[in-house]
């Protein structure tokens, strides 16, 4: 991230996930047991001795559920705060097969080849290239190896896709784009690597649930006025946005994707 965009980005990241670091690590979207087998499963296709990385750790929810089941894990996030709640967690379970490292995706400090398995989860639509991360991370694993992907997508009318990019920014301001399924996967399919299988989920979502992630209540009445009133005007914003009772909610649908290193 060399320009000033890049710089300014990357100190809203950081500013943003310092302040959701605690309230992450109770929110039902991150411990979900169903998303960490399916990711468990892919991370595991094929077999058990292996390194992995996780990019963007977060508070290492992920990262603890895997390191049971694999060699070695590494956990990577730019947010020192992360990493700190993230060694926290893996400690306070007695983990011994886990290293933390405060670092960015798109420039990854491994060596070529070092992982067998590389996965993210719920960071490629915080990145403003996505190309440069997934570039790094095939750089890193080996050839044979697996990069295991899992993210939101978007409508695929560009419309629709703008107005979710917009309230997704207006709830967080690292958010940069969620990508459509045929990008994301367009992504993952490359000279070095192949898409080996895909599949995909929705997630209802709770607009209150949503938004105390963020742990930033100003934002939070605003965003539920515009959120209703473009539910209310049959503005759904391709994630089938609307009001129930009292409440507004959503869908996000979620796709994981596997790709294997081929050369
Ligand atoms: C929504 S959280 C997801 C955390 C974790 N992957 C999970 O699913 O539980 C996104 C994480 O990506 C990290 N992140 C954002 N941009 C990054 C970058 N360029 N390099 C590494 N980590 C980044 C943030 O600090 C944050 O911890």
């Amino acid at each position: 991230m060399g320009s000033s965009g890049g710089a300014r980005h990357e100190k809203v990241t950081k500013e943003e996930f310092t302040r959701q670091s605690r309230a992450m690590q109770e929110a039902k979207i991150f411990t979900d047991a169903d998303v960490i087998n399916r990711i468990s499963a892919a991370v595991l296709r094929n077999g058990r001795m292996i390194k992995i990385l996780d990019v963007g750790c977060g508070p290492g929810i992920l990262t603890v559920a895997l390191a049971p089941l694999v060699d070695e894990v590494v956990a990577l996030d730019l947010t020192p705060e992360m990493i700190a709640q993230a060694k926290k967690r893996s400690d306070w379970l007695g983990l011994k097969n886990v290293r933390f490292e405060v670092g960015q995706a798109e420039e990854l400090p491994f060596t070529d080849g070092y992982f067998d398995v590389v996965v993210t989860r719920l960071m490629l639509h915080h990145l403003l290239s996505p190309t440069s991360a997934i570039e790094e991370m095939a750089r890193v694993t080996r050839k044979g190896g697996l990069l295991v992907v899992a993210d939101i997508v978007t409508s695929k009318k560009q419309v629709e896709a703008e107005l979710h990019n917009a309230l997704e920014i207006l709830r967080d301001p690292s958010h940069v784009r969620v990508l459509i399924e045929l990008e994301l996967e367009g992504l993952l399919n490359s000279e070095k690597l192949k898409v080996v299988s895909k599949e995909g989920w929705v997630n209802e979502r709770e607009f209150r649930e949503w938004i105390r992630i963020t742990n930033a209540p100003e934002r939070e009445e605003p965003l539920l006025l515009v959120m209703k009133a473009l539910a209310e005007a049959g503005l759904t914003a391709g994630v089938n946005l609307r009001v129930e009772g009292d409440k507004v909610k959503f869908d996000h649908r979620w796709i994981l994707v596997t790709a294997e290193k081929v050369s």
